[in-house]
Order: C-alpha cells, then structure tokens, then sequence
C-alpha cells in the first residue's frame, strides 16, 4: 500500500485516521476473537454503563519506527498491567496481557504504513480502551465489555516540544481524591482535570502542576504527567497513592541509575522546588518535558528553575537516552522494546 501523504515532521499530538482498529468482547464468560475494523464508530446501547458510570478506562504507548527500518513497540508488557490494574480499579473485566499485546501487535502491523519515518521525530501512538457495554440503570458493573485499539501518528505534545514550559498551582483544583481513582488510568480522571487544565492555559500555563490532595504540602502530579526534579546526582520524584505509576519514569529512574544517580521515590514538599537544578514533567506523550517555572497562583510566589529558559543538561541527556532506545539507535539492554515484523 502507497505510504499517506502526512507532514510527518510537523504532526501534532491530535487524532489523524489510520486504516482500522482492532476490538476484542468479553461476553458470556469470555474474550472472543480479536476483530479488525475499518470504522471509526462503535455502535453502543444508550444505557450503556460506560456513559452512565464512567465504566471506561484507557491506556497509551507508542511504536517507532528505526533506522534500520525496524518498528519498535516499548514496554507494552507494562502497559498491559496498568491496564488489567485500570479495569480491577472500575469493577471492570480484566483483559489478559497476552491478548493485549497480541492487539497492540496486530493493530501496528495492519497499519504500519502509519509508522512515522525515521528522523521525524515522530511516533504512532497506540490508544487502547476498555468499555462496560451492558445496559445499566441501577449503580453496577457491566457484564459485558469491549477493548477497542487504535492508532494515530503524533508528533509532540506540547507544542513548544522539549523547550521548557511554565506550570502553575492552585488549591482551588485536586486531580483526584486521595484514595480515589489517581493511580489508575480512568478516563473520569482526565475529565475532572479538564476545567484545571483549561484555566492554567487561559493564564498562559502548559499544565497545572498538583499538590497532594490530602495534605496539599507535596508535589503529586505535573498535568497528566508525572514529576521529577534533579540536583545534587539525584533523581527525585514523588511517591504518592494518588499519582499514576508512569512507564516513562520508571524507564527514567533506570536511566537515571545507570548514569550513576541516587534515585529517590518520596514526597516532595513544594518548597523543595527552589533548591532543584532541573524540574520535568514525563509521560509516553511528552516523554520529557522541561519546566523553567512553577507559579504558585495561591501564594504570588514564583520558583524559577531555569533562568535562561533552556533545558538542564541531566533532563537533556535522560530525554536523549531513552528517545536513543526507543528508536533503536542505542542497545536496548534492558529489553523494553519488541520489534514487530
Ligand atoms: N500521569 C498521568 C495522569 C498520565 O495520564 C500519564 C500518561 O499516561 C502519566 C502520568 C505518564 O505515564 P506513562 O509514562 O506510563 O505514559
Ligand atoms: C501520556 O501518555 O503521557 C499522557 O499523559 C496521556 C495523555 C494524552 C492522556
């Protein structure tokens, strides 16, 4: 098949169509086959308890494409147990990891045509979905479920790419609850961040930057994104309950030990922003994102981390590192990536 005509070096992070999904049921006790489709629609009954109780969930990763021609898809045995820790967390049917990966490999391969060239700077960015499916009126779970995967080529998330952004803080605004939903990938989640999120871009922020919300003292999550800040050969990120345990810190954390760092996982109180060298936000969508300036919108007070506006050289070299491994141009010794052919 021709390759499609896209910019691929001037793509945004934004829904493009591909040539299918692949979509997988749990009915009568069990997953069935795993289908294609060519549409983009899904038909759905209107009691559905998706759209009544928020019985979704969701997941993100990525496939890129090496010099070598190669198509590497990264860590998506993780991403497959966040997945099944999403589904336990909404009452839903966990999908067994190997047919999630047996999805995210066929529905690269059917649209391989769609894997950004190599020296783009660009990804095909996997969206895996699972739905509660069966009507319900009263408040309980669904018996029926449906995994949808699709794919879209992206290019970076913030506009600016790896140039360093401002955050803000407000208390007006929590993510989630402390014992709630936060350490899982509930499409709610990211609609009860949304009003946050608007009103931190309104102000000419990329993100909202939250405290923890039981105590409002610690850095807990940057946007939808996790946080890291670095000084002293250390790389320290929050440990908390209501973040997201995110693939690309994890990934970092390793990177950050193999480069000789201390990696600390505790929490961080907000004040320890002004001693940090680097802050970042990270996430498979932004991978590393720099932040030049945390504004405290409660307080007037600013933290400024970098004062010429540019990356650290620490958030640079780890950004570099993994993107390295991703596309295949350094030695995958930890064995995130699988290539698919
Ligand atoms: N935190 C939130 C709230 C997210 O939505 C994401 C994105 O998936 C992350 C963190 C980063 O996680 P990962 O690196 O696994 O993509
Ligand atoms: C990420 O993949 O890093 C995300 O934050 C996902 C986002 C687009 C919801």
């Amino acid at each position: 098949m021709k390759a499609p005509e896209i910019d691929w070096s001037n793509l945004s992070f934004s829904y493009i169509k591909t040539d299918c999904n692949v979509r997988c049921t749990y009915k009568d006790g069990k997953w069935g086959e795993i289908e294609i489709s060519d549409s983009e629609y899904f038909p759905i009954h209107i009691a559905a308890s998706c759209l009544h109780y928020g019985q979704e969930a969701f997941e993100g990763l990525k496939a890129f494409r090496g010099n070598d021609g190669k198509v590497r898809v990264f860590r998506m045995d993780e991403n497959a147990k966040r997945f099944i820790r999403s589904a336990e967390g909404l009452k839903m049917q966990p999908l067994p990891e190997e047919i999630f990966c047996e999805m995210v490999r066929k529905v690269v391969r059917l649209n391989e045509r769609f894997v950004p060239p190599y020296g783009t700077g660009a990804s095909l960015y996997i969206r895996p979905l699972e739905i509660g499916i069966s009507p319900r009126v009263g408040v309980s779970p669904a018996n029926e479920y449906t995994v949808i995967m699709l794919v879209t080529p992206v290019g970076p998330y913030f506009k600016e790419g790896f140039k360093p952004t401002k955050v803000c803080i407000s208390r007006e605004y929590d993510r989630v609850a402390p014992k709630g939903t936060g350490s899982i990938k509930a499409g709610g989640n990211y609609g009860a961040s949304l009003v946050a999120g608007e009103k931190a871009h309104e102000l000419g922020y990329s993100v909202m930057l939250y405290l923890d919300p039981k105590e409002k003292k610690y850095i807990d999550e940057c946007g939808a994104a996790n946080f890291f800040g670095i000084k002293e050969n250390r790389y320290i990120t929050p440990a908390s309950e209501s973040i997201l345990p995110s693939i690309t810190n994890k990934s970092l954390r390793q990177l950050a030990k193999d480069m000789g760092m201390i990696v600390e996982e505790r929490h961080v109180p907000l004040e320890e922003l002004d001693s940090f060298d680097e802050i970042a936000a990270c996430g498979t969508a932004a991978v590393c994102s720099p932040v030049s300036e945390v504004d405290d919108l409660d307080t007037g007070k600013k933290y400024i981390i970098s004062k010429d506006g540019e990356a650290g050289p620490v958030t640079t070299a780890l950004y570099n590192k993994l993107r390295a491994i991703q596309y295949g141009d350094e030695p995958d010794t930890h064995g995130w990536c699988e290539i698919i052919d």
